[in-house]
């Protein structure tokens, strides 16, 4: 499939009342890493992800009658306030679609969004801001011109849009494990957009994600200037190699149940992106000692206790503590006793392997 496939609709009579639609979309968290883009937004390598299932985003898209056509009109109200800057970008992402979108010029748009979770927690908002409102627009066109998909051709396009506005977007669309990017181990992966893989064994069926908060703060170099620094990286054509080969061996092992591999391949992953930041030109180091500590004591706590325990990290400072469902007791009591030290704040959020998108209006 490619965007050709996708027909571009244009009004013919103006709207005359408003339409809307609402989704609730999950953010997802990156096993094998999306990190170097090319074109528009095409990965660099393969990456695959677990979609979360209590860290969503619930955005509600209306389009109202408009006196004449133009720039994309949109106001924006992020968790019941107008927020300009957020404004900024999502007018920008829905300017960038109007080839695939021709009538977002010829309508005004409200968007309301809401996050279960709080900012710069650790957990992309991006993916769940920008799959759900791809699902918005998806669904809103349908209405609007009753263009009817299966709900495979609906998704697929929804994930194609999503990744225009944030690549790990796309990823967010399906329930379990998904891809991203071509890869040798699955015939149907694409650069445009994820597919599911559903052949998972049922040990990984209720894989925990407890998100242990370092630090809030903005982080000082963003993702998209990340990515960038991907293109002259003097570990580019390694670290396309090692994705590749990591995400053929990770999905070997979440088919055969193989959780040793699993472990190993996922820190191997979150390693080597924090390596490529620090090693890229003006190098830059997103973990803080809080961080080191962390990781190493989880390894360590691993050796110890020989529970199947490890850790993951997005672009950013906090630990995605990974566990499986039989050891979610004894997980819990070393969260409390070891990780967070009986720590009385609020430095914990326990997500787990979520079901994908729900349409709530
Ligand atoms: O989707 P972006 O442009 O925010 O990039 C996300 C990159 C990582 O979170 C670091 C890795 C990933 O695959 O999600």
């Amino acid at each position: 499939m490619s965007i050709s496939d996708f027909s571009a609709s244009r009004l013919t009579i103006p709207l005359s009342e408003p339409v809307s639609v609402a989704w609730q979309s999950p953010s997802n968290i990156a096993l094998v890493k999306y990190w170097g883009k090319t074109g528009r937004q095409l990965p660099l390598n393969p990456s695959l992800s677990m979609t979360l299932s209590e860290a969503y985003t619930e955005t509600k898209l209306t389009a109202l009658p408009r006196e004449s056509e133009g720039m994309v009109e949109l106001d924006l109200w992020f968790e019941g306030s107008q927020n300009p800057l957020f404004g900024d970008r999502m007018q920008r992402f829905l300017q960038s679609v109007t080839d695939i979108f021709p009538w977002l010029t010829q309508v005004s748009l409200k968007l309301e969004t809401r996050n279960t979770f709080p900012h710069s927690a650790g957990i992309a908002s991006s993916a769940s801001a920008f799959s759900s409102l791809s699902l918005c627009l998806c669904s809103l066109e349908a209405e609007l011109f009753g263009i009817i998909l299966t709900e495979e051709e609906f998704r697929l396009k929804a994930s194609y849009v999503a990744r225009l506005g944030s690549g790990s977007a796309c990823r967010s669309l399906f329930p379990g494990f998904t891809i991203w990017g071509r890869s040798k181990a699955l015939s149907g992966a694409s650069d445009l957009f994820a597919v599911p893989f559903a052949e998972v064994h049922p040990v990984f069926r209720n894989l925990h994600d407890t998100i242990i908060i370092v630090n809030r703060e903005q982080k000082p170099v963003s993702s998209s200037e990340g990515h960038n620094r991907m293109i002259s990286h003097p570990f580019a054509e390694a670290r396309i190699k090692q994705a590749k080969k990591n995400t053929i061996d990770l999905l070997d092992a979440l088919k055969t149940g193989n959780k040793k591999t699993f472990i190993r391949i996922v820190e191997n992953e979150a390693f080597t992106l924090h390596s490529l930041m620090m090693t890229s030109d003006q190098g830059f180091m997103l973990m803080q000692p809080e961080t080191v500590r962390i990781i190493s004591l989880i390894q360590e706590l691993r050796r110890k206790t020989g529970l199947d325990i490890c850790f993951t990290l997005d672009a950013g400072p906090n630990i995605h503590l990974l566990y499986f469902e039989d050891q979610i007791e004894q997980v819990n009591k070393l969260i409390v006793e070891h990780i967070l030290k009986n720590d009385k704040q609020n430095v914990r959020i326990d997500d787990y392997c979520g079901e994908g998108p729900v349409k709530i209006g």
